[in-house]
């Protein structure tokens, strides 16, 4: 690849060359940098590539995931591997006479504090409508906030500008586990299959599992029964749900 192919930017403080037609993870690696911490999944999903960027001559900044974002001409790049935000530890126990909302805003009162800026919503690289979903848990919206935070991946871009110095991601966070325990129908089949492996005790078919020479697991993978290509969602489900067990 020639000189052409490449463009300048600027990473953590240093100048470099890096090849066009990458993303900013990809091009840098290609130049030798090389990531132990500041990179996970690489697919978009664990948000720990977070990155600051601006190009250098234009005013405003924004915040990206390095594996998802294409590097360009004249970026200039801060790595963004933590932000530090309040965190609350807390039960998901609800005291008597107490609703899922007042628990999450009692958590995090701060989402009170929200001005309606906006400046969270354009800086999330996932395109998630923070401002709005810190609206939905102040109005005790917790169903409609937690599907909006669903695909938050804790970059924590949002919380680094806000005025109200709110936590959206560890309040949104709350706000799906209050939802999930106490506003979501239980899942009966869930719990009964929790319950068999207590039952028939899954430490030790972990262990017999262990035991198995590579080729019976092989074996065992073989013969387990595979979803149809085309089967319509939520359609199917294996007949035999015990393989495992029976071993
Ligand atoms: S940045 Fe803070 S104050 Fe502004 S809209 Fe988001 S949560 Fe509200
Ligand atoms: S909501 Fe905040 S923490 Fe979650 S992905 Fe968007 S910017 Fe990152
Ligand atoms: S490495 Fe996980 S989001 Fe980029």
């Amino acid at each position: 690849m020639d000189r052409a192919d490449h463009v300048s930017i600027l990473y953590d403080g240093e100048k470099h060359e890096v090849p066009s037609g990458r993303t900013i993870l990809s091009a840098l690696e290609e130049i030798g940098i090389g990531f132990v911490r500041g990179v996970g999944c690489r697919g978009g999903v664990c948000g720990a590539c977070t990155v600051l960027y601006r190009i250098s001559d234009e005013t405003e900044f924004h915040a990206a995931l390095m594996c998802q974002e294409p590097v360009q001409a004249e970026m200039e790049i801060l790595p963004l591997p933590y932000f530090p935000q309040k965190k609350v530890r807390h039960s998901l126990d609800l005291p008597e006479g107490e609703t899922p909302h007042y628990r999450v805003v009692n958590y995090y009162p701060e989402i009170n504090r929200c001005i309606m800026c906006g400046e969270c919503s354009r800086l999330c690289p996932v395109g998630i409508d923070v401002m709005g979903y810190v609206g939905m848990i102040k109005r005790g919206e917790l169903r409609e906030a937690a599907w909006e935070s669903f695909t938050c991946v804790q970059c924590q871009a949002c919380a680094l500008r806000c005025p109200g110095q709110i936590p959206q991601p560890n309040a949104a966070l709350t706000a799906r586990l209050f939802h999930g325990r106490h506003q979501v129908p239980q899942a009966e089949h869930l719990t009964r299959a929790l319950e068999k492996n207590r039952k028939e005790d899954i430490h030790a078919v972990i262990g017999r599992l262990r035991r198995m020479k590579p080729v019976e697991i092989q074996a065992l993978y073989q013969r387990r029964e595979i979803e149809p290509q085309n089967a319509p969602p939520g359609t199917w489900l294996p007949e035999d749900r015990t393989l495992i067990m029976m071993g």
